[in-house]
């Protein structure tokens, strides 16, 4: 160990870097479009449930375990169960990190590259899937962005947990806030913009299926940054004064709220158009910019767009990394520089696969996945909901949840656990992680 633990400095500096963690790709890309394909209101009901069921007991717990050993995901499970092998728990969340990280990189240089894009224009005749498959398709270019988004966490973690991430998340998450607000009028305001509105949240039964509930399970867990020990590490920088509970509520609220406005964003835009919606990358580099290229100042909307899609992979990405630099630091003794820029290279290293899968190594297939569809696969359907599903029996078995909840409970809060918690952490999240994980399995391979 060296030195004493940084703590943030204020209750807000902790809210806002743990927000900006939770929101990240998975708000923007991923939940509109489960949520239009999934029976709109109706999915948005299931996803709140599974979001008070699931997600939040988890990230107390999470964060509770942080606060109060004060410690990484690794040193956390080593102090509350010494001379046990409950730290491996731990190591895979750092492993986890890692992984993620490599490649959530790779897709933030696009977002990157694509801010540049939208400043030299976008116009009508653009052919924008040539554009997207032609960019990620090159060889330099990704990667030179890839070097410089991880530069870019690289700067913001080795500046320290104060002087670094708090900084950052102070003047990148209100701004993130704006730009997605005037994305979303400008979105809403557009002739036919209602019928996008419908198809996101029109509620439909009959769409709701098994899956479906799968589905809002599954995304309430990536969206919340849980089952890596980024919420553990980010908790334990709280000091012993600060409230879980209340805290906790407050990420969840933020990370939910920027997800359905992201929905406001995107549909009324792609309908007002007369397009289709997608998901994922094809949503966000193609179908986005072809709707910014056809709306007066669409340039420039695409630019905030843009920015906005950066900042949100940035905060999310500088987590990633906390995680394994505060393991090196805590664990190894590492100075926190050292450390970072080796976690910074190591990762970019083991990122470039994911880009060379579309060039050089579009052969190398697993599961019939491209590289970085892979590494994306095996950490969500895998790792995260492993590292959870052992983190809920930790919690709920070990140290126990009657302790747990007491822990979580002091100093006291406007929010207070009740006996509910023990009952979710260790019978509801279980097996709800446990259906994820299996059905997950089963319906790739
Ligand atoms: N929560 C982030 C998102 O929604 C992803 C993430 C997962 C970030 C795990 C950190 C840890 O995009």
């Amino acid at each position: 160990m060296n030195g004493a633990r940084e703590h943030w400095g204020s209750r807000l500096g902790f809210i806002l870097a743990a927000a900006g963690s939770a929101v990240g790709l998975g708000n923007i890309w991923r939940f509109p479009y489960v949520t239009g394909t999934n029976g709109g209101a109706a999915f948005l009901i299931i996803y709140l449930v599974a979001i008070v069921l699931i997600g939040y007991p988890m990230m107390i717990t999470e964060v509770g375990i942080g606060r109060r050993t004060q410690r990484n995901p690794v040193g956390a499970f080593k102090a509350l169960a010494p001379n046990t092998p409950w730290w491996l728990v731990g190591a895979l969340g750092v492993l986890t990190g890692f992984v993620i990280l490599s490649y959530y990189s790779v897709v933030a240089g696009w977002s990157l590259s694509y801010i540049f894009k939208a400043i030299a224009g976008f116009t009508p005749e653009m052919a924008f899937d040539e554009l997207f498959v032609g960019h990620i398709s090159q060889i330099g270019e990704p990667i030179l962005w890839h070097l410089i988004f991880m530069a870019l966490c690289v700067g913001i973690i080795a500046a320290g947990v104060v002087r670094g991430i708090q900084r950052w998340v102070k003047l990148l998450m209100p701004i993130l806030a704006v730009l997605l607000v005037v994305v979303a009028l400008r979105a809403l305001t557009l002739p036919g913009a209602g019928e996008g509105v419908a198809f996101y949240l029109q509620p439909d039964f009959s769409e709701v299926t098994g899956t479906t509930f799968l589905d809002a399970i599954g995304q309430s867990f990536f969206t919340l940054s849980l089952g890596m020990g980024a919420m553990i590490t980010y908790g334990s920088y709280l000091k012993k004064e600060d409230t879980v509970p209340g805290n906790g509520a407050y990420v969840v609220g933020a990370d939910t709220a920027i997800a359905i406005i992201a929905g406001f964003a995107i549909f009324p835009a792609v309908f007002a158009l007369g397009l289709e919606p997608g998901a994922g990358a094809g949503l966000t580099f193609i179908t986005l910019p072809a709707v910014f290229a056809e709306i007066p100042a669409g340039s420039f909307f695409a630019f905030l767009f843009f920015v906005l899609l950066s900042i949100a992979a940035l905060t999310s990405a500088i987590s990633l990394m906390e995680v394994v630099v505060a393991w090196i630091t805590d664990e190894k003794g590492m100075p926190r520089k050292t450390a970072t820029i080796l976690v910074g290279a190591i990762s970019f290293v083991v990122g470039i696969p994911t880009v060379l899968g579309y060039s050089v190594l579009s052969d190398v297939t697993f599961l019939g996945f491209d590289l970085l569809d892979t590494y994306d696969w095996i950490a969500n359907a895998i790792m995260l909901p492993v590292g959870g599903l052992l983190t809920a029996i930790f919690a709920g078995y070990v140290w126990t949840a009657k302790k747990a909840q007491e822990d979580f409970n002091t100093p006291p809060s406007r929010i207070v656990l009740g006996n509910w918690y023990g009952v979710m952490i260790k019978f509801i999240v279980p097996i709800a992680i446990i259906l994820v994980l299996v059905f997950g399995i089963i319906d790739v391979v």
